[in-house]
């Protein structure tokens, strides 16, 4: 069964665009103007990566999108049919920030969309986001959950010490779907501490609990994920990518991803890991 030969992989996640209209202040990609490069993956390597996917039968999600946002790839029709020809199992996941109201359309392509909105104010979500669209999101959500079999909407938050202070407010505002609030990893790394008592991270909560990977206990958030940037190169993780493990263009994803396993989290970045879990 090929399955078996993709161990541990759960998640592909394609960097098919860098494209973004924001700047969170936590972010791990677009700290500033982030219309500054505007790169994409070629669709014949998008179609080069998940054909080899076929008949892994433990890939049950593919997010096409990673440093950028889903809303500004116009390709994105072409991409989730070229995706769905291949993975036909899988799940497609959209994480989107909802403010290109315009292109909502796009949304209903997905099987699930996470809703990424860090405030439950203008003026904070000016301060995380840096543009002041809460209103804009407010307005896609209410239309996505309009419409007749739209995908499964989830809300995510992400904490820091500029919107704590709205957790509360946030969780009523959005308490009519499935959240997931996150503390931002960078700032983890480089030692922020948020207030105690506030839970950590939910999903590496369930990672703990064994309830995230379907093949026994993930040591990390991401170890189940492969995340490809536009150019090809398969990193040790979305959160480690100065850790490369090859360039899938000259390379099969079945010999980079051996590599990356095999890699065993021996990175800086791995050892000082918030999201690591043992
Ligand atoms: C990189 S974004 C790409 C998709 C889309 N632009 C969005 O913001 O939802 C994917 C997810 O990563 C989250 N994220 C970005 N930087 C992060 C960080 N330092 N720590 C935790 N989550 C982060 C975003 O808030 C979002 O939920
Ligand atoms: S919208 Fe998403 S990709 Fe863009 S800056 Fe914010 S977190 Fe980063
Ligand atoms: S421990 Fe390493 S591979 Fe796991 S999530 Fe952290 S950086 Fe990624």
């Amino acid at each position: 069964m090929m399955g078996l030969a993709f161990p541990c992989l759960e998640i592909l996640q394609l960097e098919t665009s860098t494209a973004c209209n924001m700047n969170c202040h936590y972010c791990d990609y677009h700290h500033d103007s982030c219309v500054a490069y505007n790169y994409q993956m070629p669709l014949p390597l998008v179609e080069k990566i998940v054909s080899q996917l076929e008949e892994c039968e433990t890939v049950r999600r593919v997010q096409p999108w990673l440093a950028g946002e889903p809303l500004l790839e116009p390709r994105m029709p072409e991409i989730v049919e070229i995706v769905r020809k291949y993975c036909r199992d899988a799940e497609i996941v959209f994480f989107t920030n909802a403010t290109v109201y315009e292109k909502r359309d796009m949304l209903m392509l997905a099987d699930q969309v996470e809703v990424t909105v860090s405030a439950a104010t203008p003026e904070t979500y000016m301060r995380v986001h840096g543009k002041p669209y809460l209103d804009r999101v407010v307005k896609t959500v209410e239309w996505l959950e309009a419409q007749p079999n739209h995908p499964e909407i989830h809300l995510r938050i992400v904490l820091t010490e500029r919107n704590l202070h709205e957790l509360e407010a946030w969780r009523r505002q959005w308490s009519r779907f499935e959240r997931f609030e996150n503390v931002a990893t960078g700032l983890l790394a480089n030692k922020w501490r948020p207030a105690a008592g506030l839970e950590l991270n939910s999903e590496v909560k369930q990672v703990r609990e064994g309830r995230f990977s379907q093949q026994g206990r993930a040591p990390c958030l991401f170890w189940n994920l492969a995340a490809v940037n536009v150019f090809g190169d398969l990193y040790q993780c979305c959160s480690a990518v100065n850790n490369i493990h090859g360039n899938l263009n000259r390379m099969s994803f079945e010999e980079a991803w051996r590599r990356r396993v095999a890699s065993g989290r021996n990175t800086e970045t791995c050892r000082v890991c918030p999201v690591r879990v043992y």
